[in-house]
């Protein structure tokens, strides 16, 4: 019999490439806001065991990061107490949970890439929320993957990518912060980098059971980011600004590179470097301007 695979937030960046790359694996059950919400316990509860999945993939999120600031208690629900909520039932079950985390777990202090137990300082209520999600996960005792990662686009939804396109058909100039160092993550890489897993088998994934660094390689500040995805083409001048000079509700880390070290050793891939990966997803038949 095909394992039964949970997976939430399947209209979202990575959910949304999830229900496709593994509905080879299994009898996909797809929710999304308006069919599981969340931040409702109870259902989230009776979901779960109406299912009955031998995997659940969390990849809902509240992820506004500044409006977060104001809706405290909505993100904590859906980022803090949910997760933790999946977990129980994972265990209840004998079933896995994969789940996603970010950067901003931490204060962006550091100079060199994080490792997986470096101490933790979130600077917002969306990193704050995030990291209680993860204790929680952890609290509930389950065959849990906790992927931390960062900066994620794809060529659907809300993202820096879509934006900085759409922008850039609109005006000559752009200002973009040069001082935040992270990693650009497409959601298809990190749902392909996921169902490779799956593909391992379940007995496998609970051995490896923990908390990983799921991140392509390299660098980059938003605006050399901006500037791989205006590219050469005679588009807007990039002009790099300060953080201070595009002040946000959120206080965001300086630095959020995450070190993957951990994740390759256990599952004996590495995803690309960053650059690579836009040039395939700008390439991509979906994804051409
Ligand atoms: N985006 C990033 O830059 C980034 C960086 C680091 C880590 N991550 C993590 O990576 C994972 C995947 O993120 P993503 O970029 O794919 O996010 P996304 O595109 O924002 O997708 C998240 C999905 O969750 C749904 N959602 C929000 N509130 C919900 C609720 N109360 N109940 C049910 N569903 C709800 C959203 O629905 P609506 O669209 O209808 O609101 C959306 O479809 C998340 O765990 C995120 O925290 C993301």
């Amino acid at each position: 019999m095909r394992p039964t695979i949970l997976v939430t937030g399947a209209r979202g960046q990575v959910g949304g490439e999830l229900v496709r790359l593994l509905a080879p694996y299994g009898e996909i059950v797809a929710t999304d806001l308006e069919s599981l919400n969340l931040a409702d316990v109870d259902a989230v509860r009776a979901a779960v065991r109406r299912a009955k999945p031998a995997l659940i993939v969390n990849a809902a999120a509240y992820t506004a990061v500044d409006l977060a600031e104001k809706e405290v208690d909505l993100a904590y629900a859906v980022n803090a107490r949910a997760p933790g909520v999946l977990a129980e039932e994972a265990r209840r079950l004998g079933a896995v949970l994969i789940h996603y985390s970010t950067d901003y777990v931490f204060d962006g202090a550091r100079t060199t890439p994080y490792p997986e137990d470096a101490p933790t300082g979130p600077l917002n209520v969306y990193g704050a929320s995030k990291l209680d999600g993860e204790r929680a996960i952890a609290a509930a005792n389950a065959h849990a993957l906790v992927f931390r990662t960062s900066w994620v686009y794809g060529l659907t939804g809300r993202n820096f990518l879509l934006t900085i396109r759409r922008l850039a058909a609109e005006r000559d100039e752009l200002r973009i912060v040069a001082d935040q160092t992270g990693v650009p993550n497409w959601s298809r890489t990190l749902a392909a980098a996921t169902t490779r897993i799956v593909a391992m088998g379940l007995p496998a994934m609970t051995e490896r059971t923990g908390l990983y660094h799921l991140s392509s390689t390299g660098e980059a500040t938003w605006h050399a980011f901006a500037q791989a995805i205006v590219g050469a083409a005679a588009g807007p001048r990039i002009v790099p600004i300060s953080t201070a000079e595009y002040p946000t509700p959120a206080r965001r880390p300086a630095y959020g590179v995450l070190a993957t070290g951990r994740f390759e050793r256990t599952f004996g891939f590495a995803l690309p470097d960053w650059r690579e990966d836009l040039d395939r997803c700008l390439r991509s038949p979906t994804g051409a301007a």
